[in-house]
């Protein structure tokens, strides 16, 4: 992507509004764009995301709305696939007229969506993505949870400090941004504490049979490997590494957060750690109330890190129209940069200059088949 294409948030605007003219949610509530990975390959991070993002929806309305408007929540299904986000976010910002856009979890679809965004001028908002060239994109471009270059430290720290692990094998996922970027970050951190990486192997995303790579990395001796992949492919990992007697923890980041990890990996799974955004037993009066209405409106389905984080999008996009006190786009961009304490369920947002959430991450292992928490790491 030539970044020089990229017009500042302003300009687009005014060149958006002097060729179309604004307004086309015509009905007078408010648009807003959500797209998301409700089917395919990643599901589960889209369907999360996506019923955090209802809920938020639905408790604003039930209290009047936003700037006396109803919000009306259009959301598109990319179905996991690179190439559809491109589809589904320009029909969302051209046909639809939204005023701001949601998503998505998985990075290398917010790195899709990002500047189509942003050379409309259209606020986009991930809940997930942690890649740190998503907000690179350009002025318009925000999210509510941390990056990678904090969550590969954390893990490394971990790997360093609790697990006491000098020599790590990495395994990275060469289809996907996130798995890609977490992996360097966390080499980075782990060899600034004095470790050594005896093995770095690459997977490819949706790969089924990852024994040659396993085999290589036990024989290479380590005493962890950190797998910074997305939850289907680490359970098959996971299983595999332990049909071939590599018994050694298993260490990743917050793509391992599904109920399908544990689902497909089982046993395989047990022990293993990985950091993430926030832990649904945590004791703060924020989460227990958002766990309980998340219970109430789904089915007693406990809410994981990306329905939080879903949540958390909408309703700090809605804080930033409202303290707007308009759906201008300009005006919700500049509100959406000037957040600086904004309470979510994933704890305190302030946006930094690079237009990124500055928050803890936690550390959870599985335990039990569960997830259990184990800590919590500042900033
Ligand atoms: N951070 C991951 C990415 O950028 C997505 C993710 C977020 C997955 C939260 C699970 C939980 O691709």
């Amino acid at each position: 992507m030539n970044r020089r294409l990229l017009l500042p948030c302003a300009s687009a605007f005014v060149l958006l509004t002097s060729f179309t003219g604004c307004g086309k949610n015509g009905d007078g509530g408010i648009v807003i764009g959500e797209f998301a990975s409700l089917t395919g390959k990643e599901a589960t991070f889209g369907i999360s995301s996506h019923e955090g993002t209802l809920l938020a929806i639905e408790t604003l309305n039930a209290a009047g709305g936003v700037l006396g408007k109803k919000v009306e929540l259009l959301t598109e299904d990319n179905q996991s696939k690179a190439g559809e986000t491109s589809n589904v976010v320009n029909k969302l910002i051209s046909k639809d007229g939204a005023v701001a856009v949601l998503g998505e979890v998985a990075s290398s679809r917010s790195l899709e969506a990002a500047p189509i965004c942003q050379q409309n001028g259209i606020p986009m908002v991930s809940p997930a993505s942690t890649n740190p060239k998503v907000t690179e994109t350009g002025d318009c471009i925000f999210r509510v949870c941390f990056i990678d270059p904090f969550q590969g430290t954390v893990m490394a720290n971990f790997v360093t400090k609790t697990l006491k692990a000098t020599k790590v094998a990495v395994f990275t996922d060469v289809k996907s941004d996130y798995s890609k970027g977490l992996a360097k970050f966390f080499k980075e951190g782990f060899i600034k504490n004095g470790g050594q990486i005896v093995a770095e192997l690459d997977f490819n995303g949706g790969d089924k049979d990852f024994k040659a790579q396993l085999t290589a990395i036990k024989s290479a001796a380590p005493e962890a490997v950190f797998v910074p992949g997305y939850y289907t492919d680490v359970a098959l990992i996971a299983i595999q590494a332990k049909q071939l007697g590599l018994t050694i923890p298993l260490c990743g980041g917050d793509g391992w957060e599904s109920q399908t990890l544990l689902d497909i990996g089982k046993d395989a799974v047990e022990g293993h750690y990985f950091s993430t955004h926030y832990a649904s037993d945590a004791a703060s009066p924020g989460v227990v109330a958002f766990v309980s209405d998340y219970k109430k409106r789904f089915n007693g389905k406990v809410p994981d890190a990306m329905a939080a984080l879903g949540y958390d999008s909408a309703m700090f996009l809605a804080d930033a129209i409202k303290r707007a006190g308009s759906t201008d786009s300009v005006a919700i961009r500049d509100a959406l940069a000037a957040t600086k304490d904004f309470e979510a369920v994933t704890g305190k947002i302030a946006i930094n200059a690079q237009r990124d959430a500055v928050k803890s991450a936690v550390i959870l292992q599985v335990k039990d088949g569960k997830f259990k928490y184990l800590e919590t790491v500042a900033p």
